[in-house]
């Protein structure tokens, strides 16, 4: 077998974290060079956690703890993470998340939560966070979310209220309680 057999044959045990015909049905158009899509398994070896370090602490994840994670979220329908690929350097360069939950309230609906937007530093200022943002809030309403909400830094209330979110009145709050700094996966009870 030649190389780009070998190749071609990795990546096709490649899975995708959703269905990517959801983001087909968005009719988006990827900026040159740059590829929209589902987070994939192989993404572990695309620098998709070293993208998520410029976020926040992501810490030490082995493969089999990103594979883990991802097959857990997979098996749930819940989890849209949305990466864009530079092509040309096989790297993760922005990504966003939409996590949908399921409720009793307002007639068994479903309401959307945006996490993890972030852009690699080097591909900033060129609407790629505005882009990441608009699909997660597009899947929101494909999905047929009531609501989509998140929470952010003050500084940046400008970026997110440009993409249509909005502080409500009376309902602008967002309160946090920090548990166990030691809290880990491994130590975690989630079924
Ligand atoms: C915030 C972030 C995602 C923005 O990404 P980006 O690709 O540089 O943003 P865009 O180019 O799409 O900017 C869209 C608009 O928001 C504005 N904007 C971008 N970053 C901003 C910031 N930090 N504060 C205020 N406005 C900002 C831009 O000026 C631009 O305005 P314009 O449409 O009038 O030109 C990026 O700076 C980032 O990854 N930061 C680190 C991680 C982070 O803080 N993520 C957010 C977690 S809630």
């Amino acid at each position: 077998m030649n190389s780009t057999k070998v190749e071609r044959s990795l990546e096709d045990t490649e899975t995708e974290l959703f269905n990517p015909n959801v983001l087909d049905r968005l009719s988006l158009t990827s900026p040159e060079g740059l590829v929209i899509r589902p987070l994939k398994s192989g993404d572990y070896d695309r620098g998709f956690l070293q993208l998520l370090t410029q976020l926040t602490q992501v810490g030490n994840i082995s493969r089999e703890q990103f594979l883990n994670r991802f097959h857990m979220m997979r098996s749930t329908n819940s989890y849209y993470v949305i990466v864009v690929e530079d092509v040309s350097l096989g790297s993760i360069v922005a990504t966003s998340m939409l996590v949908v939950e399921q409720k009793f309230v307002h007639n068994c609906a479903l309401k959307g939560r945006l996490e993890d937007v972030v852009v690699d530093d080097k591909y900033r200022g060129k609407h790629l966070g505005k882009l990441v943002v608009k699909i997660a809030t597009l899947l929101a309403h494909y999905l047929q979310c009531y609501k989509v909400s998140l929470d952010c830094k003050d500084h940046l209330i400008p970026f997110y209220e440009s993409l249509g979110f909005i502080r409500e009145p009376n309902n602008a709050n967002y309160l946090n309680m920090r548990c166990s700094k030691g809290n880990t996966t491994e130590k975690s009870r989630l079924g």
